[in-house]
């Protein structure tokens, strides 16, 4: 399967690059800042082609054309850009993202940014990499010393778990946030010590289904916003070096 998943990133990088920058068709969907573009689309038709090509009877949930169910324990969660917005307006922070579950766990997961060449990989049990070198969580046990980073819902304006507080109630500790605009970044550049931590309301599993298994292979920790149990179809997500964990629970659960 990792072969197949090394396949899959690079060829819908390609589509990625050949677009950026350039003219293609972008449409808003529920939501007018929540965009689709022509190469989401290209990508994600890719990415399913050379999996089905590999192994047709696999499911796959995929964001764009949602969930294409077949009679297997495997499922291949993909996000055909994280970081569409980010995407549409030339900003070259986003990537391919394409996790693994088998019987119910991730199991493997890669993300590839192919704008700074940057390919992000894990596989349970065997560490997590970046670009094939060995990627660590940061050993940061102060939380106010730490960087953090986070993201916000496209409907933020109607949602009622308060992401704009939660950001608030840290900076207010003066902890410099960070706001990239693609989670699955988010959580890769947290797995390999350049954060320390990264929460966000309201994600989706094709976001955070292979950041879970890199960062958790790297050494994090993934909770909900009460600390307790996380699955890739939760709508939370707490990630961090697990040092600084529970310091940013309580400024979560003191907003919630
Ligand atoms: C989005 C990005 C963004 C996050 C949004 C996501 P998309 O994914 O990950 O950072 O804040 O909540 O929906 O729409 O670019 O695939
Ligand atoms: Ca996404
Ligand atoms: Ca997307």
């Amino acid at each position: 399967m990792k072969n197949t998943l090394y396949k899959a990133l690079h060829e819908s990088s390609s589509i990625l690059k050949e677009y950026f920058q350039k003219d293609f068709l972008i449409e808003s969907k529920d939501i007018v800042s929540n965009l689709v573009t022509e190469v989401d689309k290209r990508s994600e038709a890719k990415i399913i082609e050379i999996i089905r090509n590999e192994f047709p009877d696999h499911n796959i949930l995929s964001e764009e054309i949602g969930a294409l169910n077949a009679a297997s324990d495997v499922k291949w969660i993909i996000d055909p850009i994280d970081g569409t917005i980010n995407y549409a307006h030339g900003i070259p922070i986003c990537c391919i993202s394409i996790g693994v579950e088998v019987a119910g766990e991730i199991v493997m997961g890669g993300i590839y940014n192919p704008f700074g060449n940057e390919l992000f990989f894990a596989e349970k049990g065997n560490g997590a990499f970046l670009n094939e070198k060995k990627i660590q969580v940061s050993g940061e046990s102060s939380l106010a010393k730490s960087l953090l980073v986070t993201g916000f819902p496209y409907n933020t304006s109607t949602n009622p778990n308060k992401p704009a507080e939660v950001f608030t109630a840290i900076v207010n500790k003066d902890i410099p946030v960070r706001r990239l605009g693609s989670a699955a970044l988010d959580i890769c550049w947290t797995a390999c010590g350049r954060f320390d931590g990264f929460w966000e309301y309201n994600l989706n599993a094709w976001d955070v289904a292979a950041g879970y298994i890199i960062l958790t292979e790297a050494g994090g920790i993934v909770t909900d916003f009460n600390g307790g149990k996380y699955s890739v179809y939760n709508k939370e997500i707490l990630a961090s070096n697990g040092k600084i964990h529970n310091d940013i629970l309580e400024v979560i659960k003191s907003v919630k």
